[in-house]
């Protein structure tokens, strides 16, 4: 009895709270494909990936890029010799990793604006 008039008391004070959570959520999934500090894409390589690639930058440099696989192997081969830990057993899988998921007939990156999403949460 007593928990159920509580409840009635106070469930019009969170219901708005709620639905506003609700739509700043769905806000957020349209508006931000990728966070600034965004995860490499699931898969087999992604841990190692994760862990040889993002030693030294963050993953947007990755994650911007739009590449054959030509330019996956100079690019994977490059940081390798720049001190990427990349197991050799595992070079040819993360090449093909890397240029599955940032292959040039992807959709482009869409960069985040820092400050648009500031004005969107900051309320
Ligand atoms: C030893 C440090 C280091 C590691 C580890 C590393 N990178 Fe880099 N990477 C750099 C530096 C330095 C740059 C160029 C400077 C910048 O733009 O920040 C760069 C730039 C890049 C770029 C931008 C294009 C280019 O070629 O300059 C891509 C793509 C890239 N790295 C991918 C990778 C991938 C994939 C891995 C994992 C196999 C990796 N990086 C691991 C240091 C590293």
């Amino acid at each position: 009895m007593f928990r159920k008039g509580m409840f009635r008391k106070m469930f019009p004070r969170i219901a708005p709270i709620a639905l506003l959570a609700l739509t700043t959520g769905s806000l957020a999934q349209k508006g931000t494909p990728a966070n600034v500090t965004a995860d490499l894409p699931g898969g087999a390589m992604q841990a190692q990936a994760t862990t040889a690639c993002l030693e030294c930058h963050e993953a947007r440099i990755i994650l911007q890029q739009r590449l054959s696989k030509a330019a996956w192997t100079k690019d994977v081969d490059k940081m390798t010799k720049w001190g990427a830990v990349v197991d050799p057993a595992d070079r040819d899988a993360l090449i093909d990793y890397l240029s599955t998921n940032f292959s040039p007939d992807r959709p482009a990156y869409e960069p985040q604006r820092t400050a648009d999403k500031n004005a969107k949460t900051s309320k």
